[in-house]
């Protein structure tokens, strides 16, 4: 007897899940020092380019297949894939990387996310206050991280504790299903994030110029540090990458996690608007709340200087060394450092909990079992594997399966998705699977744009990422000498993951056939 598969509440609740997903760490400290360090305002013009080109119409195109998908009782990419394609018998497996994707970012984001919630507690309890400078601060986190010993911690069992109260909150909400655990979490953790950007934005934009010595230092300065168009930017190559790429780190798309959401949808469902609503959700919090706190805050402290160091320092550096030395030196620093690290880590469970989704309704959906016991078979596998990226922190882990997991694999997907979507489903048939229950029309331009456009703009990412980042990757030119054997292991471990997935993708197949005869 075939599982009978989940169904989201309500239509307000798969756009919160979807929104959830998509707004993370990437809206608040990545997009920022992206857009700072990319040409300031300048920055949005490829950036909107993106969203319009490749945001946009991917958002669509994997609702659209997720729903589609769902209709035939399968939540992930394999079976996606196959049915779209049935006389290919290799397409499935190509449909592998939407469940690999989002495990191997599962893998290092989950720790990563329980360090926002240790820094909310170490906020709320003035633990780091003493840490007054930067290298002091830096000192705390690596201290923290388990990356020395010091003054401040002395093990890493602080993390390793915080650690296991992130993941098993991520376990947990999914064992309560979609419409139990994710729908009901998105539901009380979207508002209250809204709420907390809210205050933290109101907050920074109260700043005015807080040393009266340096007027220079103030905080219309410091919008206009980041949003100052330098529009010579627009000539690099590397520019249009890092919007590209921000489009689709910040939107979750290309990762395989959407169409599991849309899975869930039933087939008179609306997507048009729906995914409209999710992408216009995240842009409002990207550019706006992201917009108005870290790069503002860090320049009426530290000056054009500084917050030119910092953004190239990265995101991390900037949110969990710069940010507590600005709540340090703020009225009610504490309860603000506090909010702040609180928005984060809301951000980062709603963003979790969707990248173990593909996994485990694959397990559902492809083996029959039950929600309850796919959930602690992949949590078991997740188990294991997050003790790689925290006991080997730079080591050159993280960055290994970033490229893969969080970058890499994303653009390979979306070309993927989409080449199939509109060119072997055939334009025609998605544009009208696109429109079953619709509320609104696609604009009809959007048929030439998925058609031709997208794809051609993935390629060129594709390109341009393999020549860029992907050839010195590969080759490890970035890694340390002593470091080497690590990165290679991870390497190791990453293909015999996906092998691992793709004969498990076979075994599906093979009981499936053996089932019908
Ligand atoms: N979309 C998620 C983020 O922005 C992964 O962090």
């Amino acid at each position: 007897m075939a599982n009978k598969r989940q169904a989201w509440g309500t239509r307000l609740g798969i756009i919160m899940a979807v929104a959830g997903s998509a707004i993370g760490l990437g809206n608040l400290l990545r997009f920022p020092v992206q857009a700072a360090s990319n040409g300031g305002g300048a920055f949005m013009i490829p950036y909107f380019v993106s969203l319009l080109l490749l945001g946009i119409p991917l958002m669509w195109v994997e609702w659209t297949l997720g729903r589609f998908g769902g209709g035939f009782g399968h939540g992930t990419a394999p079976g996606i894939f196959h049915n779209m394609w049935a006389k290919n018998r290799f397409i499935k497996y190509f449909g592998v990387i939407g469940i690999f994707g989002p495990l191997v970012i599962m893998v290092y984001y989950t720790y990563i996310e329980s360090w926002t919630l240790a820094y909310s507690f170490f906020a709320m309890t003035g633990r780091y206050s003493s840490a007054a400078t930067e290298t002091a601060m830096q000192s705390f986190l690596r201290g923290f991280q388990g990356l020395e010993r010091n003054s401040y911690f002395c093990n890493m069992a602080p993390a390793y504790v915080f650690f296991l109260v992130t993941f098993i909150a991520n376990m947990a909400v999914t064992y309560y299903g979609i419409r139990g655990g994710i729908e009901r979490l998105c539901k009380v953790a979207m508002p209250l994030l809204f709420l907390f950007g809210i205050i933290m934005m109101v907050r920074v934009l109260m700043l005015g110029t807080p040393d009266p010595s340096r007027p220079g230092w103030n905080l219309v300065n410091g919008l206009g540090f980041l949003w100052n168009p330098d529009f010579t930017a627009l000539k690099s190559a590397k520019v249009w990458l890092a919007a590209a790429g921000q489009i689709f780190f910040t939107l979750s798309v290309g990762i395989g996690v959407i169409l599991t959401y849309a899975s869930y949808l039933s087939k008179g469902d609306d997507v048009v608007l729906s995914g409209l609503s999710a992408v216009g959700t995240n842009e409002l919090i990207e550019v706006i709340i992201g917009g108005s706190i870290i790069i503002p805050a860090a320049f009426v402290f530290f000056g054009p200087g500084g917050v030119r160091d910092i953004a190239h320092s990265g995101a991390f550096n900037l949110g969990f060394v710069t940010m507590p030395l600005i709540f340090g030196k703020m009225a009610l620093g504490q309860f603000f450092g506090c909010l702040w690290f609180m928005l984060l880590f809301l951000a980062g469970i709603t963003s979790s909990v969707s990248l173990a989704q593909p996994a485990i309704a694959f397990l559902e959906d492809e083996f029959n079992i039950t929600r309850k016991k796919a959930v602690s078979i992949f949590g078991v596998v997740l188990f294991v594997l997050c003790q790689a990226p925290i006991f080997l922190l730079g080591r050159g882990v993280v960055d290994e399966l970033d490229f893969w997991g969080g970058t890499f694999c994303l653009v390979l997907f979306a070309t993927v998705e989409v080449i199939l979507f509109a060119w072997v489903f055939g334009m025609e048939k998605a544009w009208e699977e696109i429109h079953h229950g619709a509320d609104m029309r696609v604009p009809g331009i959007y048929k030439f744009i998925i058609k031709y456009i997208t794809p051609a703009f993935l390629i060129v990412i594709l390109g341009f990422w393999l020549y860029q980042d992907g050839i010195p990757t590969i080759l490890m030119k970035n890694v340390s000498a002593p470091d080497r054997q690590i990165v290679f292991a991870t390497r190791f471990c990453l293909v015999a993951a996906f092998v691992t997935l793709a004969v498990l993708v076979k075994i599906a197949w093979m009981r499936k056939r053996k089932a019908k005869t």
